[in-house]
């Protein structure tokens, strides 16, 4: 399974790239406005530093809702660097700019996913990755995990190639559940991947052989 940080922060991405897990690096518009960059040339600037940073794919959103804008804005952010993945909401334009971007060589994230209907049609329409919503549809009193095995499943009979982008991670739980049900990628935030490092006895085991060493 690939790990990718869910963030626009560069100290945070830079962290995480330090573990040596790290195989890209997922946005959205409020975490880019939540680094506080605005405008075009800033916002293509902050793609490309965090390409610069990752050796892997960093997913970038259209911001328009209608074909045209969508192909138009891709194929921009397509060129900022060869590991931009074009992230597309799960809407009817957004099919289409996704055959589009498909046709044309340019990969695709399929965002805001919350049922196997709009994941098939992601897939049909070639995404490279899918992104189920996993921490929004448990807010919701459903079982994003749920999803996520029953996409896997029919990805796996269908034989579709569009990888399983487990989104909207919110603790190291969900991560460990999100790759026992099959999910290809986990797009977390960092505290939730450092979560991954934590065990009570490991600290308890760790101090004892500390402690024993002295003796040595
Ligand atoms: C990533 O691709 C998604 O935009 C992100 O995981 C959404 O997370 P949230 O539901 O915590 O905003």
């Amino acid at each position: 399974m690939k790990f990718f940080i869910d963030t626009a922060n560069l100290a945070q991405i830079r962290e995480a790239n330090q573990l040596g897990i790290l195989d890209g690096v997922t946005t959205n518009p409020s975490l880019m406005a939540k680094e506080g960059i605005r405008g075009k040339e800033a916002i293509e600037k902050h793609y490309l530093d965090i390409c610069e940073m990752v050796d892997g794919d960093v997913s970038a959103e259209v911001l328009s809702t209608d074909f045209d804008g969508m192909v138009a804005e891709g194929k921009r952010l397509a060129a900022i660097h060869p590991n931009i993945v074009v992230k597309v909401p799960m809407i009817r334009e957004g099919v289409k700019a996704i055959r589009w971007f498909t046709n044309n060589g340019i990969r695709t994230n399929c965002t805001l996913v919350f049922s196997a209907g709009q994941a098939i049609l992601a897939a049909k329409a070639g995404a490279s990755y899918v992104s189920p919503f996993i921490g929004r549809i448990d807010d919701g009193n459903w079982d994003g995990m749920e999803l996520i095995s029953q996409i896997a499943h029919i990805y796996n009979i269908q034989e579709f190639r569009t990888e399983i982008l487990a989104a909207s991670i919110r603790s190291a739980l969900h991560i460990v559940k999100a790759a026992e049900a099959g999910a290809h990628v986990c797009t977390c935030p960092l505290d939730s991947i450092l979560g991954l490092l934590k065990h009570p006895l490991t600290d308890i085991g760790l101090a004892k052989f500390l402690e024993d060493a002295k003796k040595m």
